[in-house]
């Protein structure tokens, strides 16, 4: 569980972030598939893209929201994470996006993140992911 500062970084930060969704979501899609470009073709049409990258956000959002206690979300993350690997997603790839969220919020926020909101961005992000993580097990 995360400490109360640490909470109240992430929710500061994500203020900023979560008034224009669809422009964040953009900068770090377009970081991760400049990072990681075999990602491409595992989307179809464009619209689809975009809700793709309102899904993202919404799921932040929550992760956001629930920062003290993500285990409300575990079940729904663990079945997100099911959904990915059936469509061909790799769990490593989930460290790029992990980097591409760093990067986003560094764009956004420039010196308002600071090294303690990196931690806790980490730390949270980390803790989707092993949510999400339990979709590939027994592979
Ligand atoms: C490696 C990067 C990722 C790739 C390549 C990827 C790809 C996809 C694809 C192909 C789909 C199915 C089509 C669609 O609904 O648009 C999907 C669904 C979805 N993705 Fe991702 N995704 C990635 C990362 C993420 C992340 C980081 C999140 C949130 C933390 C996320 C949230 C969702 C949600 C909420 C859905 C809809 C699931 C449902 O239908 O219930 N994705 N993703």
């Amino acid at each position: 569980h995360m400490e109360r500062p640490e909470s109240e970084l992430i929710r500061q930060s994500w203020r900023v972030v979560s008034r224009s969704p669809l422009e964040h979501g953009t900068v770090l899609f377009a970081r991760l598939f400049a990072l990681e470009p075999s990602l491409l073709p595992l989307f179809g049409s464009s619209p689809e893209f975009l809700d793709h990258i309102r899904k993202v956000m919404l799921v932040i959002d929550a992760a956001v929201t629930n920062v003290e206690d993500l285990s409300s979300l575990e079940e729904y993350l663990t079945s997100l994470g099911r959904k990915h690997r059936a469509v061909g997603v790799r769990l490593s790839s989930f460290s790029t996006v992990g980097e591409s969220l760093l990067y986003m919020l560094e764009k956004s926020l420039g010196p308002d993140f600071t090294p303690a909101t990196r931690t806790a961005w980490s730390r949270l992000y980390g803790a989707v992911v092993q949510a999400m993580s339990r979709g590939w097990d027994g592979e």
